[in-house]
């Protein structure tokens, strides 16, 4: 039987998700700016997490109800049969987003939901799951708006974004799930090069990376949210998974990522490496100016610093004017990108954008420009 699913992610990003969602076959209803709802079964929030780039997480819905307090809610959730989707001998961690005006403060909520399963569990099973803010094992989300309450199980467990691999993250990095966004706005899915120059840390080229190679960003994780319910069947998840592909296969396209850290190269080509495809990236310390540019177009795709502290503004003018001038001397053929948080200094760039996608890193409201770069700009 199938029930709703909530699939959550960044603001912004809500476009790319529902494509995403749409291409695995499932129907995706916007619900806000940071969700969709679409409808499965355990099984399929098992592949929702192993395929979905740009999601947050993938809430399966368990129970509805209308509660208009929290003792109606822990009288109606009191009466669930939580026994049969939990471990006794397990843990269970409660979230929540609540819009009730008979709760102050969530925390209450989340307590009560933990009541209402312990005491339950306590006198069916005798014994009951511990409970606390890890989310390495259940995770119940409650989402209580006005009277109505629904119960989920959050499949995913910790964030999307964290897929693993960013073990030496450096300062600024993008979040996976935000490059993962930047890199599916543009054309590229794998023919033509990929150039990344102030790569930091790596994240666009890896997952530029991981789409082309066709890798699920779920097969870097151990754990998600899913295996620690009662129905869930490892032999299923295995049979999901499909097998990595070979780093060696032909038709390779170039991926090229450069900073002028040195630091920061080594970070990135450590993360790379974590994630399975160090071999597909060309990794280079240089200046930005420097990064090489192969023929025949692609996508080049730039993250640089916006001047979060004061005065910093001034001095990083000078480099979104040669971030324009490289892109306008070297990216003829070339689909050109600038993500920043700083419109200021994106008109700097001196180039008409053909696209303005908005998009949030944390709370910073961004735009990821798009430049269409035409052949013929392209300095012999
Ligand atoms: C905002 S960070 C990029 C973060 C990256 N997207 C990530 O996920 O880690 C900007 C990067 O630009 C690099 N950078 C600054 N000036 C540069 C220059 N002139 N040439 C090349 N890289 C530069 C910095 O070393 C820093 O790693």
């Amino acid at each position: 039987m199938t029930s709703p699913i909530l699939v959550t992610c960044a603001r912004g990003i809500g476009p790319f998700l529902q494509e995403e969602v749409k291409a695995l076959g499932f129907p995706a209803v916007p619900v806000s700016e940071s969700s969709l709802e679409t409808r499965g079964t355990l099984a399929d929030t098992m592949k929702l997490n192993l395929w979905l780039r740009t999601a947050h997480r993938v809430l399966l819905q368990i129970h509805q109800c209308a509660a208009a307090d929290a003792d109606a809610l822990y009288a109606e959730l009191r009466a669930f049969p939580w026994e049969d989707l939990l471990h006794a001998d397990g843990y269970v961690c409660i979230t929540s987003s609540v819009a009730n005006p008979s709760i102050r403060d969530p925390r209450f909520a989340n307590l009560r939901v933990k009541d209402a399963i312990v005491d339950r569990m306590q006198e069916t099973c005798g014994r009951r799951p511990d409970s606390g803010p890890e989310r390495q094992d259940a995770v119940i989300h409650l989402v209580w708006q006005g009277r109505i309450a629904k119960l989920y199980v959050d499949t995913s467990g910790d964030a999307l974004n964290r897929r693993n691999y960013r073990k030496n993250p450096l300062q600024a990095p993008m979040m996976e799930t935000l490059a993962a966004a930047c890199v599916l706005a543009s054309p590229w899915r794998g023919r033509g090069a990929f150039v990344n120059p102030m790569c930091g840390s790596g994240t666009l080229a890896i997952e530029a990376a991981l789409i082309a190679a066709g890798i699920a960003p779920g097969s870097l994780r151990r754990n998600f949210g899913f295996m620690h319910v009662k129905s869930y069947r490892e032999a299923d998840w295995k049979a999901l998974r499909p097998m990595p592909p070979s780093p060696h296969s032909p038709n390779l396209p170039r991926i090229i990522a450069t900073d002028i850290s040195a630091k920061a190269i080594e970070a990135a080509r450590s993360n790379a490496r974590n994630a399975g495809v160090e071999n597909r990236i060309e990794f280079g310390v240089c200046d930005f100016r420097e990064t090489p540019v192969p023929p025949g177009g692609g996508v080049v795709v730039f993250n640089p610093e916006y001047g979060e502290r004061l005065g910093n503004e001034k001095a990083l003018e000078p480099t979104y004017k040669a971030i324009g001038d490289f892109l306008k001397q070297k990216c003829g053929g070339y689909n050109g990108y600038v993500f920043t948080g700083h419109l200021g200094l994106a008109k700097k760039i001196g180039l008409r954008s053909s696209r303005r996608i908005i998009l949030y890193n944390a709370r910073i409201e961004c735009r990821l420009l798009e430049f269409e770069m035409y052949a013929g700009s392209r300095d012999p």
